[in-house]
């Protein structure tokens, strides 16, 4: 261990600047306890990064270099990881915790340093340990490195940051350590947050509800690109702002073909970017409303509440002049949210999408080399030793699982440590290029809905195009997963509901402007097809993003050849890590 950390000194002493005038931006994150007031409720003490929810914005050039240091001042073991940035030669720096590294343990330092070349747009940077990410996230903006090459749609005049999140009254690890005990999932969040604040619309007493509202405040006429990230930890949204509509310009940091709509649909992990001109009647004030877009069958039980912020228009008390006493705040126009169910307008909006062909830019590979057929979902499995109250109601667990197999991460050894130093019995290259054997898997009751636990990734060949079949199960129940690939962004060829036919689906494929995203939103009882070149060595994880699914198994592995990964040696003899198995010390923490 000690040497690691020599190692890992060495590494941040000898960095310098990249090539160019690209700049070094350095941050710290502090994580540690946070006390803050929600919902009327007596403050609580939360994990947050430098003492803010949401956490500090890394704001970047494109080729821009980050460095950040994070110091674990919290009680649990915790991991950042940078969601979308592609970390190509960095791959120790990516962030989830037993794939890339040992979780950072409480009183430890660990820095994190990679290159934003090639990326513009939204991200954002969150935990990848336990259900930290609920209030350990921020933003990554990466704007376009220089003027003589701006934004590919018309600069706006201001840009703003609206992190959407869930909030619990409640201590997350504590919720996660019974989640897993029992075998049952995580109880809904209490309520959603705009930028941490869940708004006015919650019955409350005694206090000033504005002050739990985020502002937005805007010139008249003026454009804003509002850069809207879902950093909920299990709900897809529905974002609106009442009497104004937006052109979408980006999803996931990569450009798209101007999209016009009154509606913005973002699952968790999705990044939207879109431009908004503040064209509505001065005089008035407008809500923004983040409403639950939920698609489980049967039903399962979720928050059936609306998140509001709130545009204010500069001046819009009345015009200079006027002397008469400012008349009572009337309340904000509201513009009805989407009905919870509503997939028609989901689907609109996240398979219109289309990519912004731009000269020089890659689009999508036409020949495949590796096929896989992915069908996946939510399952069940025999309570393991540690889940104590599971295996006293003698009830199955849920379990996720991605063509038949449920992911568990390793317990001492990360993946991306046995890669690389060849340390067998950590994983097996065995993942299934199709599920075990074919069913329907659009409709319940499915086929193979127990599973089993392992640690299976699937080796690529460097460079291959690979084409994945994600197949939506309805195994106990049927539910949009938001597919997440580190690593990689990839093309989403096309998306539909029932079962993928080959012939069928293949004929509704785009293959001249196919959107390009990192998180894909696979239909309820549905599927998407995505293409991605295998062009970035190392060892990557394939994940549900909703947090309460990735624990229990919704992941695979994808890896490649040793003799093919080439990645700068930093960071990299964690050996074992200290503490025996992350996921066991922060269950037994209490
Ligand atoms: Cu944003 Cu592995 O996730």
């Amino acid at each position: 261990m000690a040497r690691c950390w020599l190692l890992l000194l060495t590494c941040v002493v000898a960095s310098v600047a990249s090539s160019g005038h690209a700049a070094v931006v350095e941050h710290t994150f502090s994580v540690g306890n946070f006390s803050i007031r929600q919902l009327c409720k007596p403050p609580m003490v939360i994990t947050a990064v430098n003492n803010q929810l949401p956490g500090p914005t890394i704001y970047v050039h494109e080729g821009d270099t980050v460095v950040v240091h994070v110091d674990n001042n919290s009680p649990y073991n915790v991991t950042v990881h940078w969601h979308g940035i592609f970390q190509r030669g960095t791959q120790w720096a990516d962030g989830p915790e037993m794939v890339t590294q040992c979780p950072i343990r409480p009183g430890r330092r660990y820095t994190y340093r990679f290159s934003t070349a090639g990326q513009e747009g939204t991200l954002w940077w969150h935990a990848h340990s336990s259900l930290l990410r609920a209030t350990v996230h921020g933003a990554v903006v990466i704007v376009p490195s220089s003027g003589d090459r701006p934004f590919p749609f018309p600069s706006p005049d201001k840009e703003e940051i609206l992190l959407l999140g869930e909030w619990w009254n409640d201590d997350v690890v504590r919720l996660e350590r019974d989640a897993f005990l029992t075998g049952v999932p995580v109880r809904p969040a209490d309520a959603y947050t705009i930028n941490g604040k869940p708004g006015d619309v919650f019955k409350c007493s005694g206090s000033n509800r504005e002050s739990e509202m985020y502002k937005l405040k805007v010139q008249a006429n003026s454009t804003y690109l509002l850069r809207i990230i879902n950093a909920a930890v299990n709900t897809p949204f529905f974002f609106k702002v009442a009497a104004h509509t937006f052109t979408v310009v980006a999803a996931d940091a990569s450009y798209t073909t101007p999209y016009k709509t009154d509606v913005i649909v973002v699952s968790p992990g999705q990044t939207v970017d879109a431009l908004m001109v503040a064209a509505a009647t001065p005089s008035r004030r407008y809500y923004v409303t983040v409403s639950p877009y939920q698609t489980s069958f049967p039903p399962q039980p979720f928050r059936d509440t609306v998140a509001t912020a709130v545009v204010e228009y500069a001046d819009g008390g009345g015009s200079a002049g006027n002397t008469s006493p400012a008349p009572p705040r009337r309340r904000p126009v509201r513009a009805p949210t989407p009905k919870v169910h509503d997939v028609g307008t989901a689907h609109r909006f996240l398979s219109n999408l289309t990519a912004l062909l731009r000269p020089g830019q890659p689009t999508v590979p036409l020949a495949v080399d590796t096929r896989m057929f992915v069908a996946f979902g939510l399952g069940l499995a025999d309570c393991r030793p540690g889940q104590t109250k599971c295996r006293r109601s003698h009830a199955p667990a849920l379990a996720g699982s991605m063509n038949n197999a449920s992911f568990e991460l390793p317990a001492a050894v990360p993946l991306l440590t046995a890669h690389s130093e060849n340390i067998s019995g950590v994983y097996t290259r065995d993942f299934p290029d199709a599920p075990p054997v074919p069913f329907d898997f659009a409709r319940p009751p499915g086929r193979l809905a127990f599973t089993s636990k392992s640690t299976k990734v699937r080796t690529l060949r460097y460079n291959a195009t690979v084409e994945v079949v994600l197949q939506n199960t309805a195994l106990v129940a049927r539910e949009s997963h938001p597919i997440h690939l580190h690593g990689f962004n990839f093309f989403v060829l096309a998306q539909g509901f029932g079962n993928f036919e080959e012939g069928e689906g293949a004929k509704q494929y785009n293959l001249v402007n196919p959107q390009e995203r990192n998180t894909v939103a696979v239909p309820a009882g549905g599927w998407a097809v995505i293409r991605f070149v295998a062009n970035n060595p190392g060892m990557w994880i394939m994940h549900c993003h909703f947090d309460a699914h990735l624990p229990i198994g919704l992941a695979m592995g994808l890896r490649f050849r040793t003799d093919q990964l080439q990645i700068v040696p930093c960071h990299h003899h964690q050996g074992t890590c200290l503490t025996a198995d992350s996921l066991i010390e922060i269950f037994s923490f209490f």
